[in-house]
């Protein structure tokens, strides 16, 4: 049995911690599945100047391309809720990926050859929705529109 959506959801809620989140109040966690079955973890990070704030999953998917591993996602988790008095985040709605979140985890799934399972879990509760990226993002543009993706990596691949 396959227990990557548990694992991400786990991982993304325990990354959701370390949110900066102070003016939404609502923190989110990602959690990447990588091809050796370690995790890469991100939380959204506010600014105070609004409009420069990263969502969890972008900096989820900016961390493993630090480390060279773009390519090697396998499988995505999010988590987000409005957060307590105490910075937790708290609810058992479902969290789905932003429009421009969608957009940089297709950076990451065109680079690896594979579209991804996106496993959507609230910060409480045992509800998780899942969905492939080629659903939350039909028709998308991407690396593979440029001539670039697992076979043709372009000049800097590491
Ligand atoms: N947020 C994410 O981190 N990921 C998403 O996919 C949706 C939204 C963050 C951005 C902002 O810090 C907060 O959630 C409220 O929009």
């Amino acid at each position: 049995m396959n227990d990557e959506a548990p694992r991400l959801i786990a991982a993304a809620r325990e990354a959701a911690r370390h949110a900066h989140a102070p003016y939404s109040r609502f923190a989110v966690g990602a959690a990447l599945l990588m091809t050796d079955g370690s995790i890469v973890t991100g939380a959204n990070m506010e600014n105070a100047s609004y409009g420069l704030s990263l969502c969890a999953e972008t900096v989820a998917v900016a961390t493993a391309s630090a480390a060279g591993r773009l390519r090697d996602v396998v499988a995505v988790g999010v988590i987000g809720g409005a957060m307590d008095a105490d910075g937790r985040a708290t609810g058992v709605q479902p969290v789905s990926p932003c429009g421009r979140c969608r957009q940089v985890l297709n950076e990451a799934a065109q680079m690896g050859g594979r579209d991804l399972p996106v496993h959507c879990g609230a910060a409480e509760g045992d509800a998780i929705r899942s969905y492939r990226l080629s659903e939350l993002l039909p028709d998308a543009f991407g690396p593979l529109d440029l001539g670039i993706g697992r076979d043709h990596p372009g000049p800097d691949s590491k």
